[in-house]
């Protein structure tokens, strides 16, 4: 029952794809993405050569079969651009499926939120990719699934007709029956060859083949939708049980979840982040640690790693194993603080061990923090454990103690072999 999921642990941006294109190249038979749109970005960084992924699974650079899922939303447009450009690049995309449930992101989503977050008092600060509105229409049942392009036309008029009329009063006649029907059919000629129906049944028989299924998470734990920090989160469930009902598998079918997250902490859009820097230490990680979106471009929020946050993560998602990325970007930190609990004046300054689901608490909270000595070592030539700085072991160990999970897999650079890894990790997390 070799299924593996990977997953991010804070808000997004932990380094997941190199996570996943690691062990793929190591040993895996098929990779699934579960969720989200292109609002997520993934880089790999092959001999100098940078790949960047926004729908396909970063798991395409191993050459095996890539499937984009039913919790999928999608842009055809950027679909069918990224697959052109990956092509470009060497990659083989002949092995993509996409779930013909999966929903379409129309250029009508595109414009309701644009309409939407300009009547916001209080921005969230999206992606501006649709996603939002894409996932409210799934809810709402008048959405259009990648599958519709291929039914009759007097069908499709029909759902075409649905959707518009379920948000005439903010589009007006903005867009009109016959500009969408031509548009899904444009769908349907550009991307009808990688559609499949029911990709339930073949990630399913995948797993009865024992086949080595990886399911490659998106966005991150805070930004989802039920446990995250609500308001300030996308529109779908990156955590684990989500990557179930967006591969159609069964959770007894999943066998160990590996979580990532990266050694300090990172937020792009608005919203609570107890351990924002917002000084000269924040910025020293954002130029570092090249902390600029990969989706949006926009500068990303900086701070110390939180591992009451992270903590809630692992539980939320019974994370096995911890892959924790970019270690190297504090090599040159004098000083690493590490927050270990919060306190607020809204609770009477206690001491709070939790991360409060509720975001108008969190945002009262102030982080607690441990201090250690920083390494101030490079440790990006580095590959194996026993060569780690002291200072950075203590800092890895410190974290699984807390945590309660082992670290398996250190990130110390871009480039793909930049790991340090424990010996057999792989095989270890394959054969449990
Ligand atoms: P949306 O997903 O575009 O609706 O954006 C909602 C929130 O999630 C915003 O704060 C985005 O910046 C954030 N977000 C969405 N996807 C990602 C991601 O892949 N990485 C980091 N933040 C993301």
């Amino acid at each position: 029952m070799p299924v593996t999921m990977i997953l991010g642990l804070q808000n997004g941006d932990e380094g997941k794809g190199r996570a996943v294109d690691y062990l793929a190249s190591k040993n895996v038979d098929v990779v699934v993405r579960p969720g989200g749109g292109n609002n997520a970005g993934h880089t790999v960084v092959i001999n100098d050569n940078k790949y960047k992924f926004h729908l396909i699974p970063s798991g395409v650079m191993a050459g095996v079969p890539c499937y984009l899922g039913n919790g999928m939303v999608i842009d055809a447009e950027v679909l069918f651009e990224e697959i052109k450009s990956l092509e470009k690049q060497g990659c083989d995309c002949s092995k993509i499926k996409i779930s013909s449930q999966a929903h379409l992101i129309l250029p009508t989503h595109k414009r309701l939120e644009e309409i939407e977050e300009e009547k916001r008092t209080k921005k969230i600060g999206t992606t501006k990719r649709g996603i939002g509105p894409t996932y409210a229409d799934k809810a709402n049942r008048s959405g259009i699934r990648v599958g519709d392009c291929f039914l009759d036309d007097g069908t499709l008029t029909h759902i075409i007709n649905v959707h518009l009329k379920a948000h005439e009063e903010k589009l007006k006649d903005e867009f009109s029956v016959d500009f969408l029907f031509s548009y899904l059919k444009d769908v349907r000629k550009y991307l009808g060859q990688y559609v499949i129906d029911n990709l339930s049944t073949v990630v399913n028989d995948h797993i009865s083949l024992k086949h080595k299924v990886l399911l490659e998470g998106a966005q991150g734990t805070l930004l989802d939708l039920d446990h995250g920090t609500y308001p300030f989160v996308t529109s779908s469930n990156p955590c684990a049980g989500g990557m179930c009902v967006g591969s159609g598998i069964g959770p007894t079918k999943v066998d160990s979840v590996i979580g990532v997250f990266k050694a300090y902490s990172t937020k792009v859009g608005e919203g609570p982040f107890p351990t924002e820097l917002d000084c000269e230490i924040g910025e020293k990680m954002r130029q570092v640690g090249k902390e600029f979106g990969t989706t949006t471009g926009r500068a990303r929020r900086c701070g110390w790693l939180d591992l009451v946050a992270l903590k809630y993560a692992v539980q939320l998602n019974g994370v096995d194993y911890l892959v924790m990325t970019k270690m190297d970007i504090l090599d040159s930190f004098e000083e690493i603080k590490i927050c270990t609990s919060y306190k607020s004046p809204a609770l009477g300054n206690k001491q709070w061990p939790q991360f409060p689901t509720n975001n108008y608490l969190l945002e009262t909270m102030h982080p607690e923090y441990i201090s250690i000595k920083g390494w101030e070592t490079d440790t990006t030539k580095i590959r194996s454990w026993k060569n780690l700085p002291t200072q950075a072991i203590a800092y890895i160990s410190y974290i699984q103690s807390f945590v309660g999970v082992p670290i398996v897999l250190v990130g110390v650079g871009e480039e793909r072999d930049a790991i340090v890894s424990l010996d057999l990790v792989s095989q270890a997390i394959w054969k449990k």
